[in-house]
């Protein structure tokens, strides 16, 4: 008899290729750049340009950006309907979109969205090979790894490049960009995104926070649940002094 291993807690990462036609893209990523306009890079050193820090953070209302936004909120649903939720039970939100460009040589840094729920991006360019640097996901532990440190350590017992030590014990997974696809996962993940080597390219994505509340509720409708926050047009702002 064979012993097997059952892959347990998966995290759910989707991935789609949107219907762009080649000319959208094109004025897409002519709107990045000059929504960019002469900034280089964010201010720490290497870091790409992101537009959520440079007052660029509202790209979903911006109409040459409906259409992908649109795009967006289907596959959004899908994602989580294809979890389980109910869509009759929630609200669906975009708290805010940015643009973000990676020169050549610049990274993001390691960083989760805990602002948010659902996080989404959209590349403009890249061509599958992660050239121009990956989305790298990270697991929240190292659930297989047995001994703490094990497999990102140096010297370790694990096989080098196995297949096994890569199911079970990979330290990130890095997905490379490729135009028009779309990526959705779970907005308190941690990600990063690896060098852009390509020295001719400039490395164009949209990301979104997206955020879940309940639908508005009338008079007669139950509370909202426990977890979920009422929907934003039901909370009152109290102002300072
Ligand atoms: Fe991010």
């Amino acid at each position: 008899m064979t012993l097997e291993l059952q892959p347990l807690f998966p995290l759910a990462l989707a991935q789609a290729q949107l219907r762009l036609d080649p000319l959208e893209l094109a004025v897409l990523m002519q709107e990045v750049l000059a929504l960019r306009g002469s900034a280089e890079g964010n201010p720490q050193e290497g870091c790409a340009w992101t537009g959520d820090i440079n007052g660029i953070w509202q790209l979903h209302r911006l109409a040459p950006f409906a259409g992908v936004t649109e795009q967006l909120r289907r596959h959004s649903w899908s994602y989580l309907q294809q979890l389980g939720f109910d869509p009759a039970c929630l609200a669906l939100h975009i708290q805010r979109a940015w643009p973000v460009v990676s020169a050549p040589g610049q990274v993001v840094g390691r960083h989760h969205h805990p602002n948010a729920h659902l996080s989404a991006i959209l590349y403009l360019n890249g061509d599958g090979s992660g050239r121009s640097g990956c989305l790298r996901l990270y697991p929240p532990r190292a659930m297989n790894e047995l001994v703490p440190g094990l497999a990102v350590g140096h010297g370790g017992p694990l096989r080098g490049g196995s297949a096994a030590a890569q199911r079970w014990n990979a330290p990130w997974v890095d997905v490379a960009p490729r135009a028009g696809q779309l990526v959705l996962f779970p907005a308190g993940t941690d990600h990063a995104v690896t060098p852009n080597d390509d020295p001719e390219e400039l490395r164009l994505s949209l990301a979104f926070d997206l955020v879940l509340s309940a639908p508005p509720a009338g008079p007669q409708d139950p509370a909202p649940p426990e977890y979920l926050a009422p929907h934003p047009s039901q909370w009152t702002p109290l102002e300072p002094g």
